[in-house]
């Protein structure tokens, strides 16, 4: 068990005066390329990051227990707009399929940054999931468990997300991203050997507020669904480049995004397999200027950081994750880490905005049942 797990633990046992039946955690993510593509049925490229929300959970009179936001709230109630809602939907989307889901009691903790775009709230949704077919001897399948998480997202939290997120936080293996098909819900780990390569994944939290996300993410869904329907296709994935030329304006934008985009993450899958870096790193900035010219997502800060990396070297950058604030990622020589987080705080100050915080993870394991 991990300090985050038995921390879980201790305060269960110290809310609930008995032990927890199951403790599970999972783990925040990184979307390497493939942003927007998983809910037009096309590719993604994410791996999980070594930091998880665990949940220590039991049969019980509730109530689940936030120790991050010292929060506790019934087990069952409508959407709140907080973190509660996740547990909740995904206990209300089990309770659709028809199984049973008596009343239960549950701890959360985690080191997931939280409202970064890391997946914090995914991280949540799939270690409730697991934990809950842990508990209830649910035969579920992971893949099953994501779109349950995924259904609670849609119905019950109300943001019209991919399977990306609780996909990852599910299937990711330790070492690797994980290419996922969504439309079929294949997958296939793609090896990121970026250590032996002496690279480093850094992440940079801008700190700006993702406070447009919902609305401005379930717009961007709303014209790639329309640019689909021009198109008679029942998705984006199944449209070419020569159709772009029937689209005009908006739905023109986003359907070149994803279109481009998708072809990026089956030539960035390839050209990790072949350990070409420095390829990889060109369709990062590739998929940057895309969904900041294209799909129209992105900040004066996450563009500020990729153009600070571009100019001290990096191999390549873009933002990650749904865009509207949050996360960008560089892919860097690890010896250039501190100098390239050290410039972009400079930067940011000179151009007055809020102090970013700089991360470097490593990929790690999707969830798990810890007990
Ligand atoms: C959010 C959503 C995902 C995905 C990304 C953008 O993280 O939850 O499903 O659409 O944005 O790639």
């Amino acid at each position: 068990m991990r300090e985050i797990e038995r921390r879980a633990v201790e305060v269960y046992r110290a809310r609930f005066a008995v032990d927890p039946q199951v403790v599970a955690s999972a783990p925040g993510r990184v979307n390497l390329i493939g942003e927007h593509t998983d809910y037009n049925g096309g590719f993604v490229l994410p791996c999980a990051i070594d930091r998880c929300v665990a949940v220590a959970l039991g049969r019980g009179a509730g109530p689940l227990y936030s120790v991050e936001f010292d929060d506790a709230e019934p087990c069952a109630g409508p959407p709140t707009g907080t973190w509660v809602d996740y547990p909740r939907g995904v206990a209300w989307a089990l309770a659709q399929t028809g199984a049973e889901v008596p009343a239960f009691q549950a701890v959360f903790t985690g080191d997931v940054p939280l409202g970064a775009g890391l997946s914090s709230s995914a991280a949540i949704e799939a270690a409730t999931a697991l934990a809950l077919a842990t508990l209830y001897e649910l035969a579920t399948a992971r893949t099953e468990l994501a779109l349950l998480c995924q259904r609670a997202e849609n119905q019950f939290v109300g943001l019209q997300s991919g399977i990306m997120d609780q996909y990852a936080a599910l299937l990711c293996q330790a070492g690797s991203a994980l290419l996922i098909d969504c439309r079929s819900l294949a997958s296939e780990p793609v090896p990121l050997d970026l250590e032996s390569a002496g690279l480093s994944l850094m992440v940079c939290d801008t700190h700006v507020e993702r406070s447009l996300a919902k609305t401005g993410y379930n717009a961007r869904r709303a014209v790639c669904e329309r640019a689909a329907q021009q198109l008679g296709v029942a998705q984006l994935r199944d449209a070419d480049e020569s159709d772009l030329t029937h689209l005009a304006g908006e739905e023109l934008r986003c359907a070149r995004h994803i279109l481009t985009e998708n072809a990026r993450v089956l030539a960035g899958a390839e050209a990790l397999r072949q350990r070409d870096f420095a390829a990889f790193g060109r369709l990062m900035f590739a998929s940057h200027a895309s969904l900041r010219d294209d799909f129209v997502v992105s900040t004066p800060e996450l563009d500020a950081f990729v153009e600070i990396a571009r100019a001290s070297g990096a191999l390549g950058a873009r933002l990650t994750g749904a865009g509207f604030g949050g996360c960008a990622i560089a892919l860097v020589a690890s010896v250039e880490v501190g100098a390239l987080a050290q410039t972009v705080a400079l930067g940011f100050a000179e151009r007055v905005f809020q102090a970013p915080t700089c991360y470097v993870f490593s990929p790690s394991a999707g969830a798990e049942v810890v007990r």
